[in-house]
């Protein structure tokens, strides 16, 4: 069984190669996506590493002058997808690209192919150190408001985690700009709606992307006067995690020259944790810069301190406190909203579902940490999950259905790298 679902996952990643690149799925995302790449990458190297490499690669390819890596690259028009390239209107890189970021789990990404790999898996990572680097340096510059002490987000989308309820204290502070444009969606056509975001929170997704086209994409502009502005625990230690794989990185490099600056970024996201921590939940939280308020609820992002060997001994407990709250409520670990929450959804999106990658860099954060026992159960989990449902884009918590995206190239790959009990592959 093991052995005929991780041909199936090899399948699942070729077939959705478009040509050095993968899409997450055909139809519904059928772009080059950020963070869905990085971990696609682990997935190829299982079987061919030189098209791992060549994935991260082409990722770099969409990097803009600025340093930013956006969240999609658009190398041909695709009236699969809404919003398109003509409506972010972007020209910052090489290519048309979405206008924001995604998690960068990138530099962690090399440093697990350098670990499993050899002197040639270095060398790849040598030729990509710079650009990394300048993209790191672009989320501590240009993201991080003034006189905020951590990097923040300007769009959910930016933070992975689209319709997570974290981001309605974001949202709700916004109003729809009476001058976007009419327009389709096509998510809906291609899944259920009542597995995807409401049509208001899309009219402000569109509102955010008016504002950063209305300044010309100035990102720093974006971070500082535009309509949403929220810090996310997800983005900050998934950053925090990998500045200090690209140190790690740059020590086997020999870059001297950047051991002081990731190590400046890394001080200045040890210093910020706290301000993402909400006492009333005993856990890290979303928080909304301007009125300072938190999310009062568990994400799978608060799961993450972990895996960025970050907060107090106290902290730590917290968050597993509330991951054993959260265990005995649900029948798969870890669910993307808190199901004690009232807007808990299992089946929608970032409501409620299980995601494959979140489960994959909070497993191993807990297994770093010395939680073996978690980290087993949130690999073992998934796993489960792929075996009742297959390569789905993310599952039910309590059911262990699949939701939305089928042949999911990040599920795929996952299953490959991690979850499957046979690594033989
Ligand atoms: N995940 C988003 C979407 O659903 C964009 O990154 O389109």
């Amino acid at each position: 069984m093991a052995l005929d679902l991780n041909q199936q996952a090899r399948d699942i990643l070729n077939r959705n190669d478009r040509g050095g690149y993968t899409v997450p799925t055909a139809r519904l995302y059928p772009y080059q996506w950020n963070w869905d790449s990085a971990f696609v990458a682990l997935g190829f190297a299982t079987f061919n590493r030189d098209r791992a490499w060549q994935e991260l690669e082409l990722l770099l390819q969409g990097q803009w002058d600025n340093g930013m890596i956006p969240h999609i690259i658009f190398r041909r028009d695709d009236p699969d997808y809404f919003p398109g390239p003509s409506v972010w209107q972007t020209s910052g890189g090489a290519f048309p690209s979405g206008g924001i970021s995604q998690p960068p789990v990138f530099a962690s990404v090399m440093l697990e192919l350098i670990e499993s790999g050899g002197a040639e898996d270095l060398g790849q990572a040598q030729a990509m150190f710079d650009q990394v680097l300048k993209w790191h340096r672009w989320f501590h510059h240009d993201r991080t408001p003034n006189g905020c002490p951590v990097v923040c987000t300007v769009h959910p989308w930016e933070t992975g985690r689209d319709n997570c309820p974290d981001w309605e204290l974001g949202l709700d502070r916004m109003d729809v700009d009476e001058g976007i444009e009419p327009y389709t969606r096509m998510d809906t056509v291609h899944a259920d709606v009542s597995e995807r975001p409401s049509k208001l929170q899309y009219d402000k997704y569109v509102t955010i992307i008016k504002f950063g086209r209305d300044v010309g994409w100035d990102q720093k502009r974006l971070t500082n006067e535009g309509p949403f502005l929220m810090a996310d625990p997800g983005i900050h230690f998934i950053l925090m995690r990998a500045d200090r794989d690209l140190l790690a990185i740059a020590k086997m490099l020999g870059r001297s020259d950047a051991f002081d600056e990731l190590q400046g970024f890394i001080s200045k996201s040890e210093t910020g944790t706290d301000y993402l921590w909400n006492p009333d939940m005993n856990a890290f939280c979303a928080r909304d810069v301007r009125s300072g308020t938190f999310s009062q609820g568990f994400s799978s992002a608060s799961a993450l301190p972990f895996y960025a060997d970050a907060g107090t001994p106290a902290q730590r407990q917290g968050t597993l406190d509330n991951i054993k709250r959260i265990a005995a409520k649900v029948d798969y670990l870890i669910p993307s909203w808190d199901p004690d929450a009232a807007d808990f959804e299992p089946q929608r999106y970032w409501c409620g579902p299980v995601w494959p990658q979140m489960n994959n860099i909070i497993s191993k954060g807990l297994a770093e940490q010395g939680e073996t026992d978690f980290a087993e159960q949130v690999r073992q989990d998934l796993a489960r999950l792929i075996e009742k449902s297959g390569f789905f884009e993310c599952f039910n918590t309590m059911t262990g259905d699949g939701c939305i995206g089928t042949d999911f190239s990040w599920t795929a790959a996952l299953w490959l790298a991690w979850a499957s009990p046979n690594q033989e592959n």
